[in-house]
């Protein structure tokens, strides 16, 4: 039987982090679903339309991967209509697993069949967030080592607006 993932996050935007732990989820399931959500706690700089076309753009050479955005609703509920008996997210640093233990477990709780797959990506990307990414390219600084080129492009445009606004 062909077993299939999701790896949800809110990809704003995609880096070389993501692709690693993706990668490396490819390693262990033979398809891969990127889910694009929302996370209430936080304020995306870029559209949901634009993180899936980044994305899809990242991940297009992968032939078990596709990309997909959760509009509304749970994770749990959308991990169990796709039939993914995997959830896949990458830990960088111990101050991620409080957040990751609860969600684990609370996914767990609204669909017990469903699995969180914990992976480590390669050490060099432990401080990469798209976070500190997103802050480093919008005030100038090259985070060309840490995202695909069609992600800096897009950040680059970004940059610009900021700039404009400021004047
Ligand atoms: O990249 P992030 O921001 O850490 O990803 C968090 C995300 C998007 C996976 C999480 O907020 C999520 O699952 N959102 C969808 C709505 C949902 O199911 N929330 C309850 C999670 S227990």
């Amino acid at each position: 039987m062909k077993q299939k993932a999701i790896y949800p996050g809110t990809f704003d935007p995609f880096t070389n982090g993501h692709l690693d732990v993706l990668e490396r989820a490819l390693n262990i399931f033979e398809e891969v679903v990127v889910v694009i959500a929302e996370n209430i706690q936080k304020h995306a700089l870029f559209t949901v339309e634009e993180r899936l076309i980044m994305t899809k753009q990242v991940t297009g050479k992968y032939p078990g991967v596709c990309v997909k955005v959760l509009h509304k609703g749970l994770l749990a509920d959308y991990a169990r209509q796709v039939g993914a008996r995997a959830i896949v997210r990458g830990v960088r640093q111990v101050k991620d697993f409080e957040y990751e233990f609860q969600m684990s477990l609370l996914n767990r709780q609204l669909y017990p069949e469903v699995t969180t797959v914990f992976l480590m990506p390669n050490v060099k990307y432990t401080y990469v967030a798209s976070s500190i990414i997103k802050e480093v390219a919008i005030l100038g600084g090259d985070v060309s080592k840490f995202v695909h080129p069609c992600v800096l492009e897009m950040m680059h445009k970004k940059r610009e607006e900021y700039n404009q606004k400021q004047l």
